[in-house]
């Protein structure tokens, strides 16, 4: 019988709000899954996706999951091995819910595990960041780091892939609301400004030193005052419909702070109690619903498991 392995990779959430590129965590809750199988031809092929509408690529070079598993295979040298893969699309892409960093996690741990487990999971890393490359043209880990590794991942350096695990609170909550409309990643990074004011870098760094702190010390008034965006959510927030509104009633429903998820639309909301996070999340849904936007909405604690075979 033809060997196969069955891997889950999960949606996460990036930048969290001042850490642009730098910083984001893995939530349970949607993902998508990624099957590798042995083939009698040589070479790596997508065989099959799904659940993505038919909008997705088959061609290696052309889908994220295809561009890491197949950077991965060329670092081992397995270029001949026949793998087939099959792409079960599980979360909606342009949703910033790290859809694409998710199918590049999947997608290295399944053939890794097919060959046999010849690298470690961090090790698995910067292909997996090369497919999500593929996706947005931008080398940035803050998605797939926490989706392949777990928890939330703090990157001092994306080039280098020098990254570092940041400690959660007990207790921490998130609460993400996904409304149906689609931004691509790409698009949402070509209106930002490349240049800051030194008032806002010394702001922004004032707080993303101080929500890693508060984060380490469990101390929720410092995540409170520090989770703010003072860069990138302005001139993000006017792609997502009613944006304003959302933060303010995560804000009023007693959330820690609110901003955009990865480039959006969808938002998170940090809680310390998950009836709270409840109640946001069931405010901001029906503010949505009252605009006619459908919307989906995850609580979840930090996953801490990440992508994980079946
Ligand atoms: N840091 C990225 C961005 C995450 O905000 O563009 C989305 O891939």
């Amino acid at each position: 019988m033809r060997k196969g392995v069955r891997v889950f990779a999960p949606a996460s959430v990036a930048n969290v709000a001042c850490g642009f590129d730098l910083l984001g965590f893995a939530i349970d809750g949607p993902g998508d899954e990624i099957i590798a199988r042995e083939s009698e031809q040589p070479g790596l092929v997508i065989s099959r996706i799904s659940g993505d509408n038919g909008c997705l690529p088959k061609e290696i070079g052309k889908n994220t999951a295809g561009v890491a598993a197949s950077a991965l295979v060329h670092h081992l040298g397995q270029e001949e091995t026949g793998i087939e893969l099959e792409i079960i699309k599980k979360m909606p892409f342009g949703s910033g819910l790290g859809s694409s960093a998710a199918s590049a996690a999947a997608a290295v741990v399944a053939v890794n595990e097919l060959l046999g487990r010849p690298l470690s999971r961090q090790e698995l890393l910067p292909f997996a960041v090369t497919g999500e490359q593929a996706a947005d043209g931008a080398y940035h880990a803050d998605n797939v780091a926490p989706a392949l590794l777990g928890g939330m991942i703090l990157i001092r350096d994306n080039l280098l892939l020098d990254w570092y695990r940041v400690p959660i609170p007990r207790g921490l909550i998130a609460l993400v609301v996904h409304p149906e409309i689609t931004i691509l990643t790409k698009d949402a990074r070509e209106i930002i400004r490349d240049t800051v004011s030194l008032q806002q870098h010394t702001e922004q760094s004032g707080n993303l030193a101080t929500l890693i702190l508060g984060l380490a010390q469990s101390n929720f008034e410092m995540i409170r005052k520090s989770l703010k965006d003072v860069i990138i959510e302005p001139q993000r927030a006017r792609l997502i419909p009613y944006f304003e509104e959302m933060q303010q009633l995560a804000i009023s429903t007693g959330a820690l702070g609110c901003s955009i998820s990865g480039a959006g639309p969808s938002i998170f909301a940090l809680y310390s109690n998950s009836v709270q996070a409840e109640s946001g999340g069931k405010q901001i849904t029906q503010l949505l619903e009252n605009q006619a936007i459908e919307s989906q909405m995850f609580i979840s604690a930090i996953n801490l498991k990440g992508t994980f075979v079946y």
